[in-house]
């Protein structure tokens, strides 16, 4: 059977580092209090005319550079974003003609902080289903143009960066032994809705809108949600905390992370932590943590990855993969 196995991966982050200190010149707020109910210590927040597609063109570079791949082979470009440039064209297209690909197509994927699991998931089927050869999954933000930056209580949560994954078809025998996307699982539930959203839009508003959440509501129903796909996970393909090697979640908050592997008996050592130096990316989270584990050697071809997210929607989701 057809397997999608990722050859690359890349990541990019703006230049600009706002600490926590910073932060509490501008908002009613505190370095203690932040790191100790998410556990973030900066963020990164692009330059004044840094767009999502800057930022995501520049993690698709990499990724293209660290699989060995040229433009030309890929068939298909999937952006994982709610920050677009623009309401329309679609972001992905912006960056298609910058990475000077005239051939296959490019669209935006939107699940908000899920964005990268459903963007890796629909990857994986276009190939499986023989659509496509070679797919590049970018998840870019530029969340800090969303925020409310009086808000203390969502301010301090997100900040702007972009990864990205190739993917390639590759045989397999449909085995957990093999490479690639092994399973995955999405959902969602919009009786969530008001938990989580921007509170604009151009067919409600007419204008652009900042998020706007109830943190703690949000916090209730993460956990149980994460761990219930990553259980599917586990019950589709029989692996188990034991026999994974890295849990790379998404990025919101360590203590939903901590308190998701304790719940699944993951150990510490096992889990991918970004959130402390770049907060809460939404799609791009898991790709920059990816990015991070490959750089550093942590992780290597062969190693079984979990990935989960849950986000705005709600929506959440896993996928378990052989690197
Ligand atoms: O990407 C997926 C979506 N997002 C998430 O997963 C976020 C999920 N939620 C969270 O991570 C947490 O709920 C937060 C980090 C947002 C908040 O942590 P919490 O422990 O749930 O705090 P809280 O909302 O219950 O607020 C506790 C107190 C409140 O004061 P009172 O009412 O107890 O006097 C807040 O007003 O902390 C106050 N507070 C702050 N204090 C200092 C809220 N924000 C801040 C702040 N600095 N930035």
């Amino acid at each position: 059977m057809i397997r999608s196995v990722v050859i690359g991966c890349g990541a990019y982050l703006p230049e600009n580092i706002v600490t926590n200190a910073d932060l509490e010149k501008t908002v009613d707020t505190s370095d203690e209090w932040i790191i100790q109910r998410t556990g973030i210590k900066q963020r990164h927040i692009a330059g004044e005319g840094e767009t999502t597609a800057d930022l995501g063109e520049k993690a698709a570079r990499a990724a293209l550079a660290n699989a060995g791949v040229e433009i030309a082979d890929i068939d298909l470009i999937i952006l994982a974003t709610s920050t677009p440039d623009n309401t329309f064209p679609a972001t992905a297209v912006e960056i298609q003609h910058r990475l000077g690909m005239k051939h296959g197509a490019a669209f935006d994927m939107q699940a908000v902080c899920s964005g990268f699991v459903f963007a890796l998931t629909t990857a994986d089927l276009y190939i499986r289903g023989g659509q496509a050869h070679k797919v590049l999954v970018i998840g870019a933000e530029t969340f800090s143009r969303i925020l409310d930056w009086e808000d203390r209580t969502t301010c301090v949560l997100f900040g702007d960066g972009a990864g990205a994954v190739v993917l390639e078809a590759q045989e397999g025998v449909g085995l957990t032994a093999d490479r690639g996307i092994l399973s995955s699982h999405l959902r969602s539930d919009g009786s969530h809705k008001s938990k989580l959203f921007v509170d604009g839009g151009p067919s409600s508003t007419g204008t652009v809108g900042h998020l706007r959440m109830q943190g703690r509501e949000v916090f209730k129903h993460a956990v149980g949600m994460i761990t219930d796909v990553i259980v599917a996970a586990f019950d589709a393909t029989g692996l188990n905390a034991d026999t994974i090697d890295w849990f790379v979640p998404h990025q919101a908050n360590k203590r939903i992370i901590d308190a998701s592997a304790r719940k699944l008996k993951i150990p510490p050592e096992k889990v991918v932590i970004t959130v402390d130096q770049h907060g809460n990316t939404s799609a791009a989270s898991i790709p920059l943590a990816l990015a991070q584990a490959v750089a550093d050697g942590r992780i290597n071809q062969g190693d079984i990855i979990l990935l989960e997210a849950m986000g705005g929607g709600f929506t959440w989701g896993s996928v378990l993969l052989r690197w």
